[in-house]
């Protein structure tokens, strides 16, 4: 984790400040950071220090999405953080995901093959610069772990990006399913 950026998460971050500064990200995000439209992430209970540490990776365009980065453009570091205190203090609510059991059978296997948990945690809700991934969106969890395996996701630390090396795309699909299930 790049120890110059440490200092700013320091600040007391000011979670109502952040409600209001994220109402133009609910339209995506979904209301408390549930998120539904297809390819969009949930914001709800995410580490406030990774959803930080995102917004600085596209602010500084060095993770670049169409829809997503012009949002974070204009952000400085002080509504970074009341905004990730927002949403990381939200809800989830269920997931919408109906998982294909077998999918999602195979899917713990990979998952505890490859020690996902150490870092994500045993119920991968995530932890300081690692993110939450239960009951994130299947496309979009599909997207990413391709991403960081053939290097179109850019990675703060560069574990990620070597957890996902041994990954087949079959192996992505079945963590996928078993991941966007999970409560
Ligand atoms: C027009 C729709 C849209 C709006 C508005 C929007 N986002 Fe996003 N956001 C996205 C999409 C799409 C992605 C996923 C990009 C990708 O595939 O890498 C994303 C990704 C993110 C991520 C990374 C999540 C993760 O799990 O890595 C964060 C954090 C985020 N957005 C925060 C915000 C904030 C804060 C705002 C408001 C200031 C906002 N977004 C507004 C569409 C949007
Ligand atoms: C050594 C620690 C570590 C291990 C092991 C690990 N991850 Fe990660 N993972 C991370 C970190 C750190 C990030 C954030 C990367 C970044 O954007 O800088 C991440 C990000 C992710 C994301 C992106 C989520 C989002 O919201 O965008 C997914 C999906 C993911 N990991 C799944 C997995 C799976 C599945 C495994 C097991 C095969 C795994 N991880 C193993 C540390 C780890």
């Amino acid at each position: 984790m790049p120890a110059l950026l440490l200092p700013l998460l320091a600040g007391a971050a000011d979670i109502e400040a952040g409600r209001r500064k994220a109402e133009v990200c609910v339209a995506c995000h979904g209301p408390a950071g549930n998120a539904t439209l297809p390819g969009v992430p949930s914001l709800a209970a995410q580490p406030a220090m990774y959803v930080f540490f995102q917004l600085i990776q596209f602010r500084e365009k060095r993770r670049n999405d169409a829809q997503m980065s012009p949002f974070a453009a204009n952000l400085n570091d002080r509504d970074m953080q009341d905004i990730a205190a927002y949403f990381s203090a939200q809800q989830p609510t269920a997931p919408p995901f109906v998982a294909d059991p077998a999918k999602a059978a195979a899917g713990k296997i990979v998952l505890d093959a490859h020690h996902c948990g150490s870092c994500h945690l045993p119920g991968l809700t995530g932890q300081n610069h690692i993110p939450r991934l239960a009951g994130q969106h299947y496309d979009y969890l599909l997207k990413q772990l391709l991403g960081f395996k053939n290097g179109s996701r850019p990675d703060i630390d560069g574990t990620m990006s070597m957890a996902a090396q041994p990954l087949t795309e079959q192996d992505i699909e079945h963590l996928a399913h078993y991941i966007a299930g999970l409560k």
